[in-house]
């Protein structure tokens, strides 16, 4: 247990971010220096999720969004996909008393079609026994990709004009930002990258435009609650202008 935000005490000691992203980055080299096949890493990683995503909900973040897997991670040998798409279907039967014994409402973002038929049920199946859930909110992006998605809220927009449901006035942010993964959720306030790579790899571009990006060359695997407690402590001492004064 980190030491800032021990449960045990009533209130976090410092302000947290609403909505925080965090790109899991780093398994494959963590597995690497451990002279371990890629995939080692993938299942250490898998498990540190675990418990991450516990924490988070432990100490009041409302929102956490989590790169699972990209719309790019596809381009990687079939070895290591299959083992990825192994690892979903062990999690998501594990996530399924997990998450819901910690009053987490999963949802999941992203392109879910590709996935093999026994992941896609298993997703409904989580959303499902989730949906009445009041604790955080948990988005598992999954075969996602922010350009996608910025295209696919573009189709459904532009459907709604073709139908005449719309006029072209009527695009705003808002409307805009409702036909994304996330509708109805606030925007990102804190993005954190682990790995050491300081990019956003097609993650949460539009909600994620004004957020408080950290990166950290910790390994995913290796990423703790007092790593997580540092990066928090950070954020709350950032100031966030909004392009104010
Ligand atoms: C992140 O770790 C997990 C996924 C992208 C699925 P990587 O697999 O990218 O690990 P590195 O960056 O190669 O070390
Ligand atoms: C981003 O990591 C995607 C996830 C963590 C799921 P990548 O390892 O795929 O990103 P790049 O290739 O370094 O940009
Ligand atoms: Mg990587």
């Amino acid at each position: 247990m980190g030491v800032l935000f021990n449960k045990r005490e009533s209130e976090p000691q410092v302000s947290l971010p609403i909505h925080m992203g965090i790109i899991m980055d780093g398994n494959g080299r963590w597995a690497k220096r451990k002279g371990l096949p890629r995939t080692f890493g993938h299942k250490s990683g898998a498990k540190n999720f675990r418990s991450i995503v516990k924490y988070c909900s432990q100490i009041g973040i409302k929102h956490l969004t989590v790169y699972a897997f990209s719309t790019e991670n596809w381009t990687r040998p079939n070895e290591e996909v299959i083992a990825l798409m192994n690892l979903f279907e062990q999690y998501l039967i594990e996530a399924l008393s997990d998450f819901q014994n910690e009053n987490i409402k999963v949802k999941f973002l992203g392109e879910m079609e590709k996935f093999s038929s026994k992941i896609q049920n298993l997703i409904k199946e989580v959303e499902k026994s989730s949906q009445n859930l009041t604790g955080m909110v948990l988005n598992i992006a999954m075969n996602y990709g922010g350009k996608r998605e910025i295209v696919n809220a573009v189709k459904i927009l532009a459907e709604k004009v073709i139908k005449n449901d719309i006029q072209v006035s009527e695009i705003t942010e808002s409307s805009f930002s409702d036909c994304l993964y996330t509708a109805g959720q606030p925007d990102v306030d804190l993005v954190i990258r682990t790995g050491g790579e300081c990019r956003t790899s097609n993650f949460l571009i539009w909600q994620a435009a004004y957020a408080e990006y950290i990166f950290t060359d910790i390994l995913w695997p290796d990423f703790k609650f007092k790593d997580l407690d540092n990066i928090l402590t950070l954020y709350a001492k950032r100031k966030r202008r909004f392009g104010g004064v």
